[in-house]
């Protein structure tokens, strides 16, 4: 099937950026809002991105005229009448769906398909709102929509099989990879995603680190395009909160419970970019290093190489050393007490350019001050935490990798498909295959237990083909 002419309802940040994606392609738009204001808006959305685009140099300004003159925009919803496809992109309001999908059933031509950027509601739901259901999909973009590469095509259990692959080949078209996916809350990105942002916001509420120590962590440590407060931000705060509760009211699961510091932002009107701040505010200030220590002496166990590196730097080695810098294995807090100034030590896991470093409850704050100073001077990140497992990274890192894991042992996608999606919608540098093969299932395996033996969350619990594979001494998955 052709789609010449495709309508956009709701042209917020993501509707927008859905519009610009077709008329980009040479697709004819009619993008709809609800009134003059918000149509504007839309415009301005529009405007911007584009004008953004011939800054930089991407496009012309005759290409650009030429995108924004293929979209037509309105106030009417009749105006869809034509459309040979309409993508709904309006707020994550299940009744105000349900009332779309039955007025464009009744406006669209017979052989219109309808589909929604939907991020948390069922599609089967919207389907069921029509007389057509074997012709709605859910057709999922990522923000922003003119860059990243993936969409995620939602089929119901009625959705007839050519409208799924003809929404593919528009996808590719447009520029996007697809992944056909069956209607589970969150789909893969979101199922795999929010938790793990979820997750850094309870970790901040637990104080286990900071704002700022957990997104250089994440984006210096682990190479992620960005830390998770800054995600949050740019997806939303409100949006990102009602993601989780669809994926809580499916599950039941803990792991997927929304963390009351998203709800209490939320609550306050701080919902990210959009509201002008979230966890950040708009011309936020990087935090400066506070007091500096004058450390001189340190002690190492467990790493000869990074004793190395700060005796190169001019600190000297000592058997009463200002602080000593444990690298191992962990409580921390039990290899303190050992010595006899227990408040002198600090546990480190290098991620480079990334430094964790744990205090325990024992740990003095110029012991805390003096690692920072140490590891700043021979050119590391530290962030600061607590001495919890996995501290922050592996605390993160690892059961989003789980999760991958028993998603693809529920047969709901496939590993290439897994990997594709967080490489393509998230601007991962790996896919989560790719980097559990890379860190050794081993340790994730041996980190998730670990997690799981310190927090008692059953989705840490490594996932049952994780510890199979790990107990047959395998180190890749097996992949068809
Ligand atoms: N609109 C249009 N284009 C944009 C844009 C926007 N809002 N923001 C950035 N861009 C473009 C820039 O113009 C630039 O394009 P060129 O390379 O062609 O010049 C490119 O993106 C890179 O931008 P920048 O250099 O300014 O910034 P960056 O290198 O820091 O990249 C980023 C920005 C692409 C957003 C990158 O940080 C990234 O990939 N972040 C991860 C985003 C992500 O995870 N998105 C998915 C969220 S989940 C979701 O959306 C689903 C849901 O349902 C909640």
């Amino acid at each position: 099937m052709a789609f010449d002419r495709v309508g956009v309802v709701g042209l917020g940040t993501m509707g927008a950026g859905i519009a610009e994606v077709f008329a980009r392609a040479g697709i004819r738009v009619i993008g709809v809002e609800a009134d003059a204001e918000a149509l504007a808006r839309g415009r301005g959305h529009l405007e911007r991105s584009t004008g953004r685009a011939v800054d930089r140099g991407k496009l012309t300004a005759v290409e650009r005229e030429e995108i924004l003159g293929r979209v037509t925009l309105t106030t009417s919803r009749g105006d869809l009448r034509e459309a040979d496809l309409v993508v709904e992109a309006i707020p994550e309001v299940l009744e105000y769906k349900l009332a779309l999908f039955g007025e464009l059933d009744r406006i669209c031509k017979p052989s219109a398909v309808l589909a929604t950027n939907t991020s948390s509601l069922p599609v089967t739901a919207l389907a069921a709102a029509t007389g057509r259901a074997s012709q709605v999909v859910g057709l999922h973009f990522f923000n922003p929509a003119p860059v990243m590469r993936l969409v995620e095509v939602v089929g119901t259990v009625v959705t007839a099989p050519t409208v799924l692959s003809d929404i593919g080949d528009l996808s590719a078209n447009l520029g996007k990879r697809a992944i056909v996916v069956g209607d589970r809350a969150g789909f893969v990105v979101n199922r795999l995603l929010l938790p793990y942002l979820n997750h850094a916001a309870q970790l901040l509420e637990l104080g286990v680190a900071d704002r700022d120590g957990v997104d250089a962590a994440v984006k210096l440590g682990a190479g992620l395009p960005m830390g998770p407060f800054t995600l949050l931000d740019l997806i939303g705060l409100d949006t990102a909160y009602e993601i989780m509760g669809a994926l809580f009211d499916e599950t039941r699961s803990l792991r997927h419970a929304p963390s009351p510091l998203l709800r209490e932002l939320v609550g306050a009107g701080l919902l990210g970019r959009k509201s002008g701040r979230g966890f950040y505010a708009p011309a936020e200030e990087p935090a400066k290093p506070g007091d500096k220590s004058d450390v001189a002496t340190f002690a190492v166990q467990g790493s000869p190489s990074l004793a190395v590196r700060l005796a190169e730097a001019g600190f000297k080695e000592s058997d009463d050393p200002d602080v000593v810098l444990h690298v191992g294995d962990r409580p921390v807090v039990e290899h303190a007490v050992r010595l006899a100034r227990p408040e002198r030590l600090v546990g480190v896991h290098l991620a480079e350019p990334v430094v964790e470093l744990a205090s325990t409850v024992l740990t003095s704050a110029e012991a805390a001050l003096a690692a920072r100073d140490l590891m700043t001077v021979i050119g590391l990140t530290p962030v600061a935490c607590k001495d919890r497992a996995g501290f922050v990274l592996d605390a993160l890192i690892f059961p989003y990798l789980n999760d991958a894991v028993r998603m693809y042992e529920s047969g709901y996608a496939s590993i290439d498909d897994i990997d594709t999606a967080m490489r393509l919608g998230c601007g991962y540098p790996h896919g989560p295959f790719e980097t559990l093969e890379s860190l050794g299932l081993a340790r994730v395996r041996d980190g998730l237990r670990a997690l799981y033996a310190e927090y008692r969350e059953p989705a840490f619990a490594p996932a049952p083909l994780l510890d199979q594979l790990v107990t047959a001494g395998l180190t890749t998955f097996p992949r068809p």
